[in-house]
């Protein structure tokens, strides 16, 4: 799978270990950065990474920050992205079955490696239950977004 892959300075410590799983596990990996610990804005990558996934150029993304959320609110301003700042393995699970989520945020200060791999691992092997209910609700954020992003 093409994946899209950002971090500001607060995820970058995490970033070893996610790309290191993602090319064991034979995903290609577009890397927007960070590439070290100097100080940026999270907004970057998180515009970077979703309009990625937006225009199709990669199948899903993952952004790492300090806590997954200014990341992951930063890239939900982006039409047609459903970014979920995931700190657990049945979240992780959900939020691709229920909410078809199409990019994944964690919290590189909140989350271990191992914890943190685990996730990713479920996220990308989960798909979209494709259940009527959940793509209705979906549906209908796709309608918040019609009507507040002009
Ligand atoms: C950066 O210090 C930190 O604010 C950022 O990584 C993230 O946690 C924001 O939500």
């Amino acid at each position: 799978m093409k994946i899209a892959f950002g971090c500001d300075h607060g995820g970058f410590l995490l970033k070893k270990e996610v790309l290191d799983y993602l090319k064991k596990n034979g995903h290609e990996v577009i890397d927007f950065g960070t590439n070290d610990e100097k100080s940026v804005d999270y907004p970057t990558y998180a515009l970077a990474v979703a309009e990625c996934v937006k225009d199709k150029k990669a199948e899903l993304g993952i952004l790492i920050c300090g806590t997954g959320i200014g990341i992951s609110v930063s890239a939900n301003k982006v039409p047609g992205i459903r970014c979920a700042a995931v700190a657990d393995t049945f979240t992780a699970h959900a939020t691709r079955e229920h909410n078809n989520s199409n990019i994944l945020a964690m919290g590189a200060r909140t989350l271990g490696p191992g914890l943190a791999v685990d996730i990713v691992d479920i996220f990308l092997n989960t798909p979209f239950s494709g259940d009527e209910r959940h793509q209705r609700r979906i549906d209908k954020i796709t309608e918040i977004e019609k009507k507040y992003c002009k």
